[in-house]
């Protein structure tokens, strides 16, 4: 592949179309680079009822799915920065919500047959079907093993990425008999899984590479620990599997241009930030002095690290310092989160939405940002308070650990606070340190000023993924010639 790839992405969100979480990111971001270094690349992503931009029609066809068929529509964002198809359906996709619908198997089984059969109808066959999560990875399946009768899906290098490996989708049995493929595609090689259908086991399984979003979690999902059950069939598939980390939208994040802060900064003029900060205290009702403002960023979901949240906050509050946290989730920790509120006034702000505005002053007036997850594949909020100056403070664990370097073990290079073993002992100890390290104004905004020096463009992933597709291609070329289905 000398030349650039067709490179076809399919994602279960897109932002800024719609967008729940860190996929949504990368689906809206990733592309964009690509075909800016030349790539001709499309993304495809199913409908649904919150996508608020004019399209247009592009065709539909029957999908059949086990012994029924649905309609499939597609359409296509006008003046999206790379076509983006949509394929709807009214009964799958006029809805809202992205995931959490009981039939999410079968809605998605929708989706990755509706867009093979759109490789097959519209004449696009892409070199490379970039797959994410497992909503999409049984198109992995699909793809291989109707080659034998289309040999020109042959041609197509399959690269399957995993954001998060807790999410696999594993359903019925019944789920894994409307993709229409051999009874014999149901065994424990390849996507069988304790008698029930595994989606992402089928990425797994018939993908020419698999990636992590951080060399760490490339590592880490070959453990007991992390593999959540599928480490036996990931280190089967070890000689594929590759990481690499995200990038973030560094135009968008820039704390020299955003329109939503109180005044624009760089790192040659941090006086700034700090009126960021004493802005930000006045907005939340946070008393207005100099003293550490720790903030969390986060859905409030278990991986994010809530168990140590708790225990963090009251010694950061017992101790003077302040808080603000922006984001929902679990209600048992909501509640305590917010009788802190309560207990400590003027000192903790606790925010229980998401807004972008306030999140954008939040990163722009903090000084500390707390990531204490249990498992993060690669991350991106702390990438952003990075940009912003606000130190990272994180658990030693996949994107983080990849690109936070703790100031302790490298005093001219580190760029944050990193605490190793996931205890609140640990993550209160690295507080300390944080505490310690404050004071010392000169060496503080030495440490402030390293932080926002990271590269952290979508320019160096796309490079990657760009030599990650040629490996594809090369590795596919060495399957076909050998006759394969299923790598190893
Ligand atoms: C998932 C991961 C997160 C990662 C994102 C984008 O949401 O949990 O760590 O940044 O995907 O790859």
């Amino acid at each position: 592949m000398g030349k650039m790839p067709k490179v076809l992405f399919a994602a279960a969100e897109c932002s800024p179309y719609i967008k729940v979480g860190g996929l949504g990111d990368v689906a809206g971001e990733l592309p964009v680079k690509l075909s800016e270094l030349g790539a001709d690349v499309r993304v495809v992503i199913p409908g649904n009822k919150d996508i608020d931009v004019p399209t247009r029609y592009i065709g539909d066809y029957p999908v059949e799915m086990g012994n029924k068929n649905e309609t499939c529509i597609v359409r296509e964002i006008i003046n999206a920065p790379v076509s983006t198809y949509i394929i709807d359906n009214y009964h799958y996709f006029g809805r809202q919500g992205v995931y959490g619908h009981r039939d999410d198997p079968e809605r998605f089984a929708f989706f990755c047959l509706s867009v093979y059969e759109m490789i097959r109808r519209f004449d696009f066959v892409p070199d490379i079907l970039h797959l994410n999560d497992w909503h999409t990875a049984p198109l992995a399946m699909v793809v291989r093993e109707n080659e034998r009768e289309h040999p020109e899906l042959a041609d197509i290098s399959i690269v399957y990425t995993i954001h998060n490996l807790e999410y696999q989708g594993v359903c019925d049995r019944s789920i894994f008999k409307l993709y229409g493929v051999k009874d014999v595609v149901f065994m424990v090689d390849k996507v069988e899984y304790y008698g029930c259908f595994n989606p992402m086991k089928a990425g797994i399984n018939y993908s020419d590479i698999i990636n992590a979003v951080s060399k760490t979690s490339a590592h880490e999902m070959l453990t007991s620990r992390f593999g959540f059950g599928l480490e036996g069939v990931l280190i089967n598939r070890k000689p594929a599997i590759r990481g690499i980390i995200n990038g973030i939208n560094i135009d968008n994040w820039d704390p020299e241009t955003d329109k939503h802060i109180y005044s624009n900064y760089n790192k040659e003029n941090l006086n700034l930030k700090k009126k960021n900060k004493k802005m930000l205290q006045k907005e939340l009702g946070l008393v207005e002095k100099d003293v550490p403002l720790f903030a969390v960023i986060s859905r409030l979901v278990p991986n994010k690290g809530l168990d140590l949240m708790e225990p963090a906050f009251r010694y950061i509050l017992k101790n003077d310092c302040q808080l603000v946290l922006l984001g929902s989730g679990e209600k048992y920790y909501e509640n305590i989160f917010m009788d802190l509120t309560r207990k400590y006034p003027g000192l903790v702000s606790v925010n229980l939405e998401f807004n972008m505005e306030k999140s954008r002053k939040i990163y722009a007036g903090s000084d500390i940002f707390l990531m204490p997850s249990r498992y993060e594949p690669c991350g991106l909020s702390h990438l952003i308070a990075m940009r912003y100056g606000t130190v990272p403070l994180v658990h030693k664990t996949g994107g983080l650990a990849d690109t936070v370097i703790d100031e302790n073990k490298k005093p001219d290079a580190g760029n944050g606070f990193v605490f190793a073993g996931y205890s609140k002992e640990s993550l209160i100890r690295s507080i300390k340190r944080a505490l310690n390290l404050f004071e010392k104004k000169e060496d503080w905004v030495k440490l402030v000023k390293r932080a926002m020096s990271g590269d952290y463009s979508w320019d160096r992933a796309a490079e990657e993924y760009l030599s990650l597709y040629r490996e594809a291609k090369s590795k596919n070329n060495k399957r076909k010639n050998k006759g394969r289905k299923v790598l190893t």
